[in-house]
């Protein structure tokens, strides 16, 4: 259940939205991070402080690929696996990753601390290849940065 505190700040953003819809990703985001993941127990939270259905809840919550319906590691890493990227080696990076963590895209390592998942443009392309570990960007990926940045990662989880 969420705490009351995050409802009632919840409460507060979706009145403050021209329609409930437009505060959907802020309340879904914030029940995620609460969670873990969006839970059924979110998305019936979700319903309730947006006026929506479940069901609209689980549409929308199935749209947007950084919105978990199932549990995830304490960091997700989104590697961008569209054009851009692609182009300068992201498939690559993707499975340079998934080597390091010895997981395979769409899994979480046995520790449970990163999820591995590709995604589509994160809205980098000048700078790809790309990833995004929990909210923080990076460009430009080489092997050795990879390394780098997933240590750092994992120093950095308390
Ligand atoms: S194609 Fe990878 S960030 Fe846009």
């Amino acid at each position: 259940m969420m705490p009351e505190k995050l409802k009632t700040e919840l409460q507060s953003r979706v009145a403050h939205a021209v329609t409930s819809r437009e505060a959907a990703v802020d309340v879904m985001k914030e029940l995620q991070r609460h969670y873990g993941w969006f839970t059924d127990e979110a998305v019936g939270e979700a319903a309730e402080l947006l006026g929506l259905t479940e069901l609209q809840v689980e549409e929308l919550a199935t749209f947007y690929e950084m919105i978990y319906r199932r549990p995830v590691g304490k960091r997700v890493i989104h590697v961008c696996d569209s054009i851009s990227c692609w182009a300068v080696g992201g498939e690559t990076m993707l499975a340079h990753v998934g080597r390091r963590l010895g997981v395979e895209p769409g899994e979480t390592t046995g520790d449970g601390i990163f999820t591995l998942l590709p995604c589509c443009c994160l809205g980098n392309c000048g700078e790809g290849p790309t990833m995004m570990v929990g909210d923080t960007l990076y460009g430009r990926l080489t092997a050795d940065s990879i390394d780098e940045i997933l240590a750092r990662e994992r120093g950095g989880i308390t």
